[in-house]
């Protein structure tokens, strides 16, 4: 494959490469050897931004919290180079017991993210985390005392950044302006869900529902309007935008969730067609490449179980999309 595909953004302090890799499933789903190869292809195609979470992956057969995070740290030993790398990972939605679910989550309390932070960094096999989220809100805990948390793990030099995920907007705002009003370390992005087709209105989508995996627990996380207005408010905040590809509901209808199944995406997926018959590109590369273009503020963070996916995906960073064929699909999203 062509070598240095992607570029660099910012992300507050950080340098990422302009499409982050997720290893939700490395170690568990996909297997020890294609977990390392799609790592290594990422890297050679000039990518440095690699996203897991403590929990990843427990709700697969065999899996459990750390898995992806310890096979990171076995791939970052192997193949060395850890400060040309920014590893996210995230913090609060790992269950505290064998077989729950996120009932009974670790949560955002300062001594649950002091505690997650050492069993992520000995996981990686690193001494800092260059991005930390916390992953789904905690709203049982005083928002300040989540920050300080994150706060102190910045001044510990154990994390560069800190960010968040799944939050509302009004939420980011409140932690922002708490870390404003302390001096604390500030959430410089947050990581939703995002892609060309939309859920059908009015559905609470869960973060289970968003994994795909089991249902119901009542976080609203798709980007929105609200979000949107918030980031170009709010310049250098960014949105790193998880399940871009929805997870093969993309490229292939049949592998859409049903709440996806609505005529507002039939109208979209006409459009991307269209588009596809234009370029020659692939439909997951027009809505990456789509993504890119319209919204500086926006990482898609996608994810490959075979090497030939990533390939593809990777290869969205080329297309280059017409005034024209960007204002039909933005109209159509
Ligand atoms: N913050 C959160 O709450 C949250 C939630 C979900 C995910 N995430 C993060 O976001 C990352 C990406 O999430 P995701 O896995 O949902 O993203 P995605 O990129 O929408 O889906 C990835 C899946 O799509 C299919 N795919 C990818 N490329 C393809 C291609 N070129 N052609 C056909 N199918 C293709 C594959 O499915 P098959 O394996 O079935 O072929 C692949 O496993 C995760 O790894 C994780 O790091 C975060």
């Amino acid at each position: 494959m062509e070598v240095l595909m992607l570029t660099r953004t910012e992300l507050g302090s950080l340098s990422v490469s302009n499409m982050a890799f997720g290893a939700m499933y490395l170690g568990t789903k996909t297997n020890h050897g294609t977990s390392m190869a799609l790592l290594d292809t990422y890297l050679a195609a000039g990518g440095n931004f690699i996203d897991t979470a403590d929990n990843y992956t427990f709700w697969v057969d065999g899996g459990k919290s750390g898995d992806s995070e310890r096979l990171i740290g076995e791939w970052l030993a192997n193949r060395g180079g850890r400060d040309k790398l920014v590893i996210a990972t995230k913090v609060g939605a790992r269950p505290t017991e064998e077989g729950a679910f996120l009932d009974k989550a670790e949560g955002l309390s300062y001594e649950a993210i002091i505690l997650a932070a050492e069993m992520s960094l000995e996981n990686l096999g690193t001494d800092y985390i260059d991005l930390y989220y916390a992953h789904v809100d905690d709203r049982t805990v005083p928002i300040e005392e989540t920050l300080r948390a994150f706060d102190h793990l910045v001044r510990a030099g154990k994390v560069r950044e800190i960010a968040c995920s799944n939050y509302t907007a009004w939420r980011v705002e409140q932690a922002r302006a708490t870390s404003a009003a302390h001096g604390f370390a500030s959430y410089v992005a947050i990581q939703h869900r995002h892609s060309f087709f939309k859920p059908a209105q009015g559905i609470k989508l869960g973060l289970a529902d968003a994994l795909g995996e089991r249902g119901g627990h009542g976080v609203e996380n798709v980007v929105g309007s609200e979000l949107i207005d918030y980031v170009e408010a709010h310049p250098g905040f960014r949105i790193v935008a998880y399940s871009p590809l929805l997870q093969g509901g993309v490229a292939d209808p049949n592998r859409l969730a049903k709440n996806y199944l609505t005529a507002d995406n039939n109208k979209r997926r006409t459009v991307l067609e269209e588009i596809v018959a234009e370029t020659g590109a692939t439909a997951n590369q027009i809505v990456l490449a789509w993504m890119m273009a319209t919204r500086s503020a926006v990482i898609p963070l996608v994810a490959a179980s075979k090497l030939n996916q990533l390939e593809e995906n990777l290869k969205a960073s080329k297309v280059i999309l017409t005034a024209e064929q960007l204002d039909k699909l933005n109209e159509a999203a």
